[in-house]
């Protein structure tokens, strides 16, 4: 297979085992593109490409500009925080009028779930998600297999939990998604709280002790607690979910075997994870975000395919 089955990329849910394999090679080409003394290709330089961000972040947002000049596109940013939105102008209005500047591609962060699959029945450009809300990032979890595999190897058969924040996670949701299209198992392990109640259905297991979960996996996928997505508390106190859910050192090495350990970021530091930890061999952390632009540019790329193939 050398094309995706789908126009735009708003999850995980809706790429096949092949399209992920497919990024996940062509990724492979353009990690050694970027660690070349040059490292431009001038595969996209007929597209040009918003970048829309209506929520904060500095991994994805970078990493998929690096990623656009990489691969010679024509790349321009928008942030609400300093755009007409703030006057009022719905979602669809400013993205038709940032079209009508003839983009072809628009990447998108959006607090709202579902906002890419929206704006894709409503607007005539293909869309890439860059996290909408507590539903999906695609991008981070086609990283975060690709990641594991540089490390470990085919995913089939590896064992993977996920930790902490699942309810308002959507690096969760697309990890689950992804990694077990790879044919990974995979767990989730944080408070009762922080896991949404039919969480099961997804196939996955669900393990409340963190010492058990991590005797299990080969990998631990460190989330942050999102406070900014919390209106209420969810546990009693920071201190008791650092005792209960934080990975440390110490409980790293009374294990009788060394885990991967990855962290999508940001980190906090001290809280699901410890410094000593983060900055460890053992981590991976530095690693995904390398290996982010190579899987931004791919998918990219090959979205770029698809607007060629359907204008012809
Ligand atoms: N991992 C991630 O999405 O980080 P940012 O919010 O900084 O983009």
């Amino acid at each position: 297979m050398s094309e995706l089955s789908v126009d735009n990329v708003l999850g995980i849910k809706y790429l096949t085992p092949e399209d992920i394999q497919l990024i996940h090679r062509t990724a492979d080409q353009f990690k050694e593109v970027i660690n070349r003394p040059i490292k431009k290709v001038p595969s996209l330089r007929d597209i040009t490409i918003a970048n829309l961000f209506f929520e904060n972040s500095t991994r994805t947002k970078l990493s998929f500009e690096l990623a656009e000049k990489r691969l010679s596109a024509d790349v321009i940013n928008f942030s609400a925080a300093q755009s007409s939105v703030k006057k009022g102008e719905t979602l669809v209005d400013t993205v038709n009028n940032i079209l009508a500047m003839k983009v072809d591609l628009v990447v998108m962060r959006h607090p709202n779930p579902g906002a890419g699959v929206f704006l894709s029945k409503h607007v005539n450009a293909r869309i890439v998600n860059a996290g909408d809300g507590a539903h999906e990032h695609p991008t981070q979890a086609l990283l975060d297999a690709y990641s594991i595999r540089e490390k470990l190897g085919d995913l089939s058969g590896k064992k993977v939990v996920i930790v902490g924040d699942i309810l308002h996670s959507r690096v969760a949701l697309s990890n689950i998604y992804c990694l077990q299209k790879l044919g990974a198992e995979v767990m989730v392990c944080g408070p009762a709280t922080l896991l949404p109640k039919h969480i099961a259905s997804l196939g996955v297991k669900v393990e409340l002790n963190l010492r058990k979960a991590l005797e299990w996996c080969d990998v631990a996928n460190m989330l942050r607690v999102q406070n900014e997505r919390m209106d209420i508390s969810y546990f009693p106190s920071v201190r008791e979910y650092v005792q209960q859910y934080g990975v440390n050192r110490e409980l790293l090495d009374s294990l009788d075997k060394e885990i991967v350990i990855m962290h999508p970021g940001p980190i906090n530091r001290g809280v699901e994870i410890t410094s000593d930890v983060a900055d460890s061999d053992q981590a991976i952390i530095l690693n995904q975000v390398e290996n982010g632009v190579a899987i931004r540019m791919a998918v990219l790329y090959l979205v770029a395919a698809k607007i060629r193939r359907n204008d012809q």
